[in-house]
């Protein structure tokens, strides 16, 4: 036994290991459950009681020697093994970053609420998780209105009077800002909303609002009128002409939808307007009475308009994208198209 403590004793001062490899299979050959210092331990059992003593002490030394020269070794090649191992130059230089730019959907949405703080107006926000009251109740729409139905709205909490719901358009801003704000009120309200709609190139269950709200004394449709053409010169170019259609909205009387002129064949009539040169951009009205009572305004002194639109829409419109899925699919050939766009 003492020969072969000295033998492994010399074999391990003269062990040297390259690769985390070699470091391990060593540490197997000497430690391992079969490895030679194992064997001798297993061996010590058996020998004779009065020698006990004096191999128990080197066997131990040798152990703890090993077990310190395997995890110099493993050390010494882990921290070689990083650089040379991999072989990398790490003297080369690093790869630059790529500048990123803004999506396209920020870029609308800032350009749409900077055309409307020109004309003086706020911008308010208010929250995603909405209660019933001010998505629908406080909007005039009736108890059995389909719009509060599952097939439109994510309810969040169900089953009581007020049930807490994603908002399906930021008019809820629009209600919480009557609620706590002087008048007169010039505000827009850009924000994030969700319907259960199925997802297609023209519809997405979340997309993004900027809905408006001005509200003073004898406000009136051809005011309404003037702020949706300037707005839509601003955003579309000098040239461009709107018109207005009968529509229906719960919280606005009377209430229209708005189409701008084609900005690409210029009324003549292409793919992209179907045809008919114009396009469709938003909704809009005078706020229904009904709807500034229930905020506390008298509708006998104030009146206001309302407008709301989409900004994918606005974004496809403007940039003549045809399917609105690229908006959320991150593609970097789609968004790098839109790094040299700057706000207005
Ligand atoms: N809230 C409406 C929607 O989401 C848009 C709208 C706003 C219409 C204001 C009229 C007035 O579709």
């Amino acid at each position: 036994m003492k020969e072969r403590i000295e033998k492994i004793t010399e074999e391990l001062n003269a062990l040297k290991c390259k690769t985390e490899k070699e470091v391990e299979d060593a540490r197997v050959r000497l430690l391992g459950k079969k490895g030679e210092i194992t064997q001798l331990f297993d061996e010590f059992r058996t020998i004779a009681p009065e020698l006990k003593r004096e191999f128990g002490q080197k066997l131990n030394v040798l152990k703890k020697d090993a077990m310190a020269k395997i995890e110099e070794l493993k050390a010494a090649a882990a921290a070689s093994g990083a650089s040379a191992g991999s072989g990398e130059d790490t003297t080369m230089p690093g790869e630059p970053h790529q500048l990123g730019s803004r999506h396209p959907v920020s870029i609308a949405r800032e350009q749409i609420v900077n055309i409307f703080r020109k004309f003086g107006y706020d911008v308010a926000e208010g929250p995603e998780i909405e209660d019933d009251y001010h998505v629908f109740e406080a909007l005039n729409f009736p108890p059995n209105h389909p719009a509060r139905d599952m097939q439109d709205t994510f309810f969040v909490s169900n089953g009581h009077l007020n049930p807490l719901l994603l908002r399906t358009h930021t008019s809820s801003v629009q209600v919480r800002t009557m609620e706590k704000s002087q008048l007169p009120i010039r505000v827009v309200c850009p924000g994030r909303v969700f319907r259960n709609e199925a997802i297609s190139a023209r519809a997405h269950c979340i997309f993004h609002q900027v809905e408006g709200l001005y509200i003073d004394e004898n406000v009136t449709f051809a005011d309404l009128k003037q702020a949706i053409l300037l707005f839509a010169r601003e955003m579309f170019g000098p040239e461009t002409e709107i018109r207005m259609r009968p529509s229906y909205f719960p919280f606005t009387e009377p209430s229209a939808e708005v189409d701008v002129s084609c900005n690409i064949c210029h009324g003549k009539g292409c793919n992209i307007c179907k045809g008919t040169g114009w396009l469709e951009i938003l909704g809009c009205g005078m706020v229904d009475p009904n709807v500034l009572e229930a905020s506390g305004i008298d509708s006998k002194k104030y009146s206001g308009f309302a407008f709301g639109m989409g900004v994918e829409r606005i974004a496809m419109l403007k940039w003549q994208v045809n399917d609105l899925r690229h908006y959320f699919e991150n593609d970097m050939r789609f968004l790098r198209e839109f790094s040299t766009c700057v706000d207005v």
